[in-house]
């Protein structure tokens, strides 16, 4: 049973209004780094268990750790750009008085906060802001031009819940950054709700598909969940330990570990969209190549 939507829409509005951050004031931006500990638990660093990562001294782990979590930071920026302006055009033409429409408009604030308190990570590691690379650059602009319906908001969740999943674990794990788990930490809080609210939306938009339709919109997210996938980690992080960025890229999609990882950062993910037939037929293969199924 798919929950109402302004029901759905009005919950979420009120679990905003109860439960928001605002990165500026709530996070402790002029505390020191600990010299210490990592930007991400090590076991997900994506070469981790390789002769190259066994080849780094502990504060080279750091380092990479450090670079790989201001990538996956600087993606999610693309995506939460992306995301806002989806949002935007979602409310354009619906009517502001519904409650839905409302909620919309309120993740797109969320997601402004988001975006800023992500680049101020990045700034305050001293990191570049690597982003997703030229390639998804552009096919992101034509994505964001294009998209709609359930190929949509299963795009959004791609995004959302495989980092999701990373930062519920980072937020726990005490080797980890106080300053990264506090992000974390807001991020998964105020993420719950958009997680929400475009599962829902795909339950809404996935059942009357025409098999065209379906076909469509299965190729587009086989294409968005490769393209995120694959932009997570750009290769020059691997310049900052005296790496080959395309050696380390190479080793790191063939790292049993990290291949690993991104199924078990997938997993609920893909179970929700393969029991809602949104994975199948030839587009499965981009999913088998990114390791999400
Ligand atoms: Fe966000
Ligand atoms: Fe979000």
């Amino acid at each position: 049973m798919i929950a109402d939507r302004e029901r759905t829409a009005e919950r979420l509005l009120k679990s905003s209004a109860d439960r928001s951050y605002d990165p500026d004031v709530d996070i402790d931006w002029d505390a020191d780094l600990a010299p210490d500990k990592y930007f991400l638990p090590a076991h997900r660093c994506s070469l981790y268990g390789t002769p190259l990562w066994d080849g780094l001294s502990v504060e080279q782990r750091i380092e990479l750790t450090k670079h790989e979590l201001a990538s996956i930071a600087s993606v999610g920026i693309w995506f939460e750009v992306i995301l806002m302006e989806l949002l935007v055009r979602h409310a354009y033409n619906a009517d502001p008085l519904t409650r839905h429409t409302q909620y919309a408009l309120t993740e797109v604030a969320d997601e402004c906060r988001h975006s800023v308190m992500f680049a101020r990570l990045i700034e305050k590691v001293g990191c570049p802001a690597y982003g997703p690379g030229h390639t998804a650059l552009r096919l992101g602009r034509i994505f964001k031009d294009i998209a709609f319906g359930p190929s949509m908001f299963a795009g959004i969740l791609v995004a959302e819940e495989i980092t999701d999943a990373l930062q519920r674990e980072s937020m726990n794990d005490p080797s980890v950054q106080p300053l990264v788990r506090m992000v974390n930490r807001i991020h998964v809080i105020e993420e719950a709700r958009h997680v929400r609210y475009a599962r829902e939306e795909v339950l809404r938009g996935t059942p009357g598909l025409s098999r065209a339709a379906l076909a469509y919109h299965r190729f587009m997210l086989a294409r968005t969940a490769y393209i995120v996938t694959r932009s997570l980690i750009h290769p020059r992080v691997y310049r900052s330990v005296g790496l080959d960025p395309y050696e380390a890229r190479r080793v790191a999609w063939a790292n049993p570990h990290y291949q690993e990882t991104l199924r078990w950062a997938g997993s609920k993910l893909v179970s929700f969209l393969d029991e809602n037939t949104l994975i199948d037929g030839p587009s499965r293969k981009l999913w088998q190549a990114v390791h999400l199924v």
